[in-house]
């Protein structure tokens, strides 16, 4: 592994930062190829990833590795985090206090990894770096904010209650490797949401 993104790791096992380390088993550190061309931002880890310290390794995981190995790609070929690295209580959805208090070290992974897109996996990763809501409406799509690319889909999660969304993933994932392949073409890249600050 990378130093540096080492030394994040340990920063985060130890982290007291907020209150989440009160009641978490283990802290979720950021998992996998340090040289991937994409970064998934997740929301924050479950029960399973509580009790093993991993990143997406239950039922939403699942899901996921299912999507990624149809478009071709194994889990260790892409890097994986969350947006917050502990478990909320009850899966609730991290506040804003707690991804505040946390997002510096999902900065300094993307600082280190450097990726040519993040791929944001559900409402609270799109809310937390784009401002965004709603992300059903939106999922497929390319945005540019800051000169950093980020290709939007819907959480792993949404497809075990609802069937049919497991082809919506499956379909983006397709896609979102295509792109990265024409990223590294030197491909002109369609945007199709461009932030301007
Ligand atoms: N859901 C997430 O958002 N992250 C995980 O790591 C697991 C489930």
């Amino acid at each position: 592994m990378n130093k540096k993104l080492e030394k994040i790791k340990e920063e985060v096992t130890e982290c007291t930062n907020c209150e989440l380390s009160q009641t978490r088993n283990n802290s979720v550190p950021g998992k996998g190829n340090f040289k991937s061309d994409v970064i998934f931002v997740g929301e924050a880890p479950g029960k399973n990833e509580d009790m093993h310290g991993e990143p997406f390794i239950g039922i939403a995981g699942k899901k996921l590795t299912i999507a990624l190995e149809n478009a071709g790609i194994t889990r260790d070929e892409v890097y994986i985090t969350n947006i917050v690295k502990c478990r909320p209580p009850k899966n609730r959805i991290p506040t804003v206090t707690e991804r505040n208090t946390c997002k510096n070290y999902l900065r300094k992974e993307i600082e280190i990894i450097k990726p040519k897109i993040i791929c944001i996996l559900g409402n609270t990763a799109f809310n937390s770096l784009l401002d965004g809501k709603e992300i059903i409406k939106f999922r497929g799509k390319i945005v540019r904010k800051n000169n950093q690319l980020y290709f939007l889909t819907i959480h792993p999660a949404a497809t075990i209650y609802n069937q049919k969304l497991i082809s919506v993933l499956k379909k983006d994932m397709k896609k979102l490797f295509k792109l990265i392949e024409e990223i590294k073409d030197g491909k002109e890249i369609k945007i199709n949401i461009e932030y301007t600050s």
